[in-house]
């Protein structure tokens, strides 16, 4: 296991490499299930579509699932506000340092109810618990609901603006798919002149992320905790290719500038060069493709496809980038099509940090919960909060390995269990701070 990455904060605080036990120390948080899934039944009615959700950043779902869960956070007892790019942080009012429990409440079209709004809910009942024990514990809990992590606009924009890493280019330049502006979303919504919520490094000690797993390695292990080892980098490009509309039936093949079909050549080039220079852990995903006009009888004067590719190394990442590029290169050589590459996103890998897995997993062990150290295929806040604060991810199973689906499900005893191991996490970190 690698060491540890924990540093001391500004102020000395650190936290031990040794467990302790949290009943040596007696200030345990008593969480409620049952309060948890009736939160969580009532943010999955925003944006509701059959057994799932449709919530993505800044539609008025998404808003109004951000507004209840202020008054949730504030009804908690928590000092709660929504900031400049739409993140919902609600802080504990008692202590000066707090572990900071946070995931994302925005969806993927037609998602499940449980990707990100599940660690939110869950900071929000350790939270709410941990103020009704009137608990005078070192540290207090913090939570926050991320903007964007789903890259509507721009990839885990609240995470990464959370941590200084967003600019000011970049919001003025985002857009979603539709060509709506980032800037427009914000001032329609009303946040863009709020100021940033930003980490606090004297204050947060930790931060702690609860996700479905959105696979099936839990599942098929039989096993109930995962502590997350690393979590993949991502990266997307958009690649347009510019040629000219004509008519389908009456221009001869050889006079045509067919930006569709200079794309589906291209694209089958990318794969084969993907096969070649990719990892064992490689993905990579053509989620969107569009021609336009997209008539069936008009030759289509342009057409955009949007690649996303991930590994754990971000040198396996640059080979798949010369894929790209070299293949985008070589069709804007062929002539009649203009070809250009854009970049639009790219997370690199981080890696969790191994005192607070070791924490969790003694947490899992009290609570009898079978639990196995696994790396995320999926992106996660946690992976920009991790560069400046110790912090860790925990899963639980999906059904059937599903997710980004209204499929998604998790069976209720797991969601609790998750909740009792998080919450048993967050006090052995508050009995070690030592302040
Ligand atoms: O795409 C991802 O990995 C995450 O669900 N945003
Ligand atoms: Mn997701
Ligand atoms: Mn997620």
């Amino acid at each position: 296991m690698k060491p540890s990455k924990l540093t001391p904060s500004p102020t000395g605080s650190i936290l031990t490499e040794t467990a302790v036990d949290p009943r040596k120390y007696g200030i345990m948080i008593e969480v409620q299930g049952e309060r948890l899934l009736a939160d969580l039944r009532a943010l999955a009615e925003f944006g509701k579509e059959g057994t799932g959700v449709n919530r993505l950043s800044f539609t008025p779902e998404d808003l109004a699932a951000r507004d209840w869960l202020i008054e949730r956070m504030q009804a908690a007892g928590l000092v709660a506000k929504i900031d400049g790019v739409g993140n919902v942080y609600g802080r504990s009012p008692s202590q000066s340092r707090a572990v900071l429990i946070g995931s994302h409440t925005d969806t993927v079209p037609s998602g499940g109810w449980l990707d990100g709004a599940m660690g939110v809910m869950y900071g929000l009942e350790i939270a709410r618990a941990s103020i009704e024990a009137g608990a005078d514990a070192a540290v207090g809990v913090d939570v926050i609901s991320f903007a964007d992590e789903e890259s509507t606009f721009c990839g885990t924009l609240g995470s990464r603006s959370f941590v200084g890493e967003v600019g000011e280019t970049e919001i003025a330049t985002a857009h979603n798919l539709e060509g709506l502006a980032l800037t427009d979303a914000l001032a329609r919504a009303g946040y863009a002149d709020r100021p940033h919520a930003r980490l606090d490094r004297d204050r947060h000690v930790a931060y702690l992320e609860a996700h479905i797993e959105q696979g099936p390695r839990l599942e098929a292990a039989a096993t109930r905790i995962g502590m997350v080892t690393s979590i993949v980098g991502i990266r997307r490009m958009e690649v347009i290719f510019r040629g000219q509309s004509d008519h389908a039936g009456t221009t001869p093949m050889a006079m045509r500038k067919d930006a569709g079909a200079a794309l589906i050549r291209y694209a089958g080039a990318v794969l084969d060069g993907f096969d070649a220079v990719g990892g064992p852990d490689s993905v990579w995903n053509f989620g969107h493709v569009i021609f336009e006009p997209g008539a069936g009888n008009v030759v289509p004067r342009e057409a955009r496809i949007l690649i996303e590719y991930r590994d754990t190394t971000m040198a396996i990442m640059d080979r798949m980038e010369a894929v790209i590029r070299g293949a985008a290169t070589a069709a804007h050589a062929a002539g009649a099509v203009a070809v250009e590459a854009r970049p639009m996103m790219a997370i690199a890998p981080a890696d969790m940090d191994p005192a607070l897995g070791r924490l969790m997993d003694g947490a899992a062990a009290e609570l009898k919960a079978s639990a196995m150290y696994m790396p995320s295929g999926a992106g996660h806040d946690a992976q920009h909060l991790a560069n400046h604060v110790p912090t860790a991810m925990m899963f639980i199973p999906s059904i059937g390995g599903r997710s980004h689906d209204t499929a998604e499900n998790t069976e209720e005893a797991d969601i609790v269990l998750g909740l009792r191991v998080l919450a048993a996490t967050v006090t052995k970190i508050g009995n070690q701070v030592r302040s």
